[in-house]
Order: C-alpha cells, then structure tokens, then sequence
C-alpha cells in the first residue's frame, strides 16, 4: 500500500517538472499561468477546509445537543451573513485577479523580436519565418526555434481543423481556426528544449501531433537562421546522389519541398533541412536513420490514418533516400 502511494506520489509530482509542463513555466506568459493556477487552487483549498470543518463540527454538536437552545436562529443569522460576505468578496478577488492575468496574455507587450506563421494541418505543424525579405522565407516544420528572453510572435491559422497549439511552459493554449488567423505570443527565458502538443482533439492521430520548441541564445539562433536559410545541400556520396533521383522520380516529390531541387510542393512538411530536426512524424519518433527508415517502408505502421503513403519500392531505393535526407543538415 505504502509503496502503491509513494508511487503515485512519484507520479504526480513528475508532472510538476519537466519540458512538457505547465507547472514548470519558463517565460512570462507561462509563470503568470501558472500563478494563477496555484492562487486559485490556495483559494479552493482554504474554502474546501472552511466547508468541511463546520460541516463535521455541525453533526458532532447535533448529536450531542438534546433540546432547542434560544440563540440558535440569532447565531445562524449571523454565520450566514458572514459566511455569504466572505463568498461574495472572495468570488470578486478572484475574478480580478483572473481578468488581470488575462489581459497580461492576450496581446504581445510591445513589438515581437520575431514573427512566425504557425499553420496547423492534419497532423503536423509547419512553422514560417516570414520576417525576412520574402525570398529568404522557410519553413520549419514541426520544430520551432526561438531566442531565449525575447517576445515571440505567432501568427496561427488551420488549413484543415481546429487544431489548438500549447507549449505548456510557455504559454497556454490557442486554438488554430480554419481561415481565421489569430496572433498569440511565447516567450522563454532560459534556453531549452521545450515539447508542445495539439490540444484539440483533431482526428486520427491528434495524440501524435507533437512539436518541439529549441530556445536558444540569440548567437546560436542566428546561426540557426542562417543555416535554414540555404537551399539544401547537394549529395556527396553515390548513395546520396542516387537517393536524391528516386527521391525527385518518386510521388516523394509531389508532396514535398527541398529547395535547390525540383521538388517544391506544400502539401507535406518541408525537408530542406529534415536532419537538421530533432523528430520526425510531427515529434512521434528521434529523428534518427533507424527511425526515419522505418517511417518512410511504413508510415501507415507508425501513424495509421496519417496522409504520408508508402511509395518506397525496393529496401535498397529506401535505404538510398534515407542517405540522401540524413544529408539534409
Ligand atoms: Cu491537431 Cu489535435
């Protein structure tokens, strides 16, 4: 028993820390969320406590008491009164203290270091910068790299459902709408590695709609920015060479873009830089060769529902694209 409830105890608590974790905030959007949280469960405790003590008092003294005492109704009177000020003052503290921490949220303090067009789709995230001169516009998809300490802008809209993006140590949720673009912000201050989660429950495979944010100092994220910036690089290898020919003859090629190729489709996740990511499938597997060879023989094993189709028609033209996408740093 004891050990069933240290457990338990170990189980909850590790909710508490972690990358995925709204107790755990790491910005200010995320701290003001959370302090609220825990303001109102202190407030919800104290009124728990004050209805259940006078409730258990109440029937030891009913059952102890023979006869009508005269002060009873003039007593209760008095208790209620109270009872009802306390509740009313209560709900008009918490209500101001809720809208204060709301309207801390809701709208970026001052201009976004950096603007980024998160666009929902079923099942991934891709994620633009666009605050660049247009040509050098990319995409990031399903992980999102920001500077540590600075105000982040997102732009979100759906292209399919209602997805809702979280981060739950940076902010709370915000649901993508179909054709309505919406703004929200995040912000961290301490670099990390942070996961995110689609909130609303969008289909198929909405619990393997995951996302990855990369905090970085702002030096590293230049380099970053740089980096993704480039057409991808050219093969080196023969495999690679001729991954990248099965890769630009197959259907791979109508669904997705690598720049400085032939291949310029937005129908699926850009891979420009797909071995740059830490993930893949939208954070469901380690971007890894292993993974990443099992994911394109079989997404349908991985992800059933999921739109990516197997077009892979022989094990060595799949191990041939894997060389060629794990050169795409
Ligand atoms: Cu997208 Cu749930």
């Amino acid at each position: 028993m004891i050990r069933w409830l240290l457990a338990a105890a170990a189980t909850a608590a590790s909710g508490c820390s972690g990358n995925q974790s709204m107790f755990n905030p790491q910005g200010p959007p995320a701290r003001s969320i959370a302090s609220l949280g825990w303001f109102l469960f202190g407030v919800s405790a104290v009124v728990y406590v004050a209805v259940l003590v006078p409730t258990a008092w109440a029937l030891v003294r009913r059952r102890q008491r023979s006869d009508d005492e005269p002060d009873t109704d003039r007593a209760l009177t008095r208790w209620v009164t109270a009872a009802a000020g306390v509740t009313v003052v209560t709900l008009i503290v918490l209500t101001v203290v809720s809208v204060s921490a709301g309207r801390g949220l809701t709208s970026p303090s001052g201009q976004g270091a950096v603007t980024v067009d998160v666009i929902g789709h079923q099942w991934w995230w891709d994620f633009q910068y666009r605050d660049v001169s247009p040509g050098d516009t990319f995409a990031s998809p399903n992980e999102l790299h920001i500077p540590v300490g600075v105000p982040i802008v997102l732009n979100v809209v759906s292209r399919d459902v209602i997805h809702s993006f979280w981060v739950p140590n940076l902010h709370g949720k915000r649901d993508l709408i179909p054709g309505q673009v919406t703004r929200t912000w995040i912000q961290a201050d301490t670099p990390g590695v942070y996961r995110g989660q689609c909130a609303e429950f969008c289909g198929h495979q909405h619990a393997n709609m995951g996302l990855t944010v990369v905090a970085e100092p702002i030096a590293q994220f230049q380099v970053w920015l740089q980096r993704q910036r480039q057409p991808a690089a050219e093969p080196v290898t023969p495999e690679q060479r001729q991954g990248r020919d099965v890769f630009l003859q197959s259907p791979c090629a109508s669904c997705h873009t690598v720049r400085g190729t032939d291949a310029g489709s937005r129908f699926g996740p850009d891979l420009t830089h797909v071995a740059s990511r830490l993930t893949i499938a939208s954070g469901t597997l380690p971007n890894t060769r292993e993974h990443l060879t099992r994911w394109i023989a079989d997404p349908q094993a991985i992800k059933p529902g999921s739109r990516m189709p197997s077009h892979v028609r022989s094990a060595a033209d799949g191990e041939a694209v894997v060389s060629y996408l794990r050169s795409l740093r």
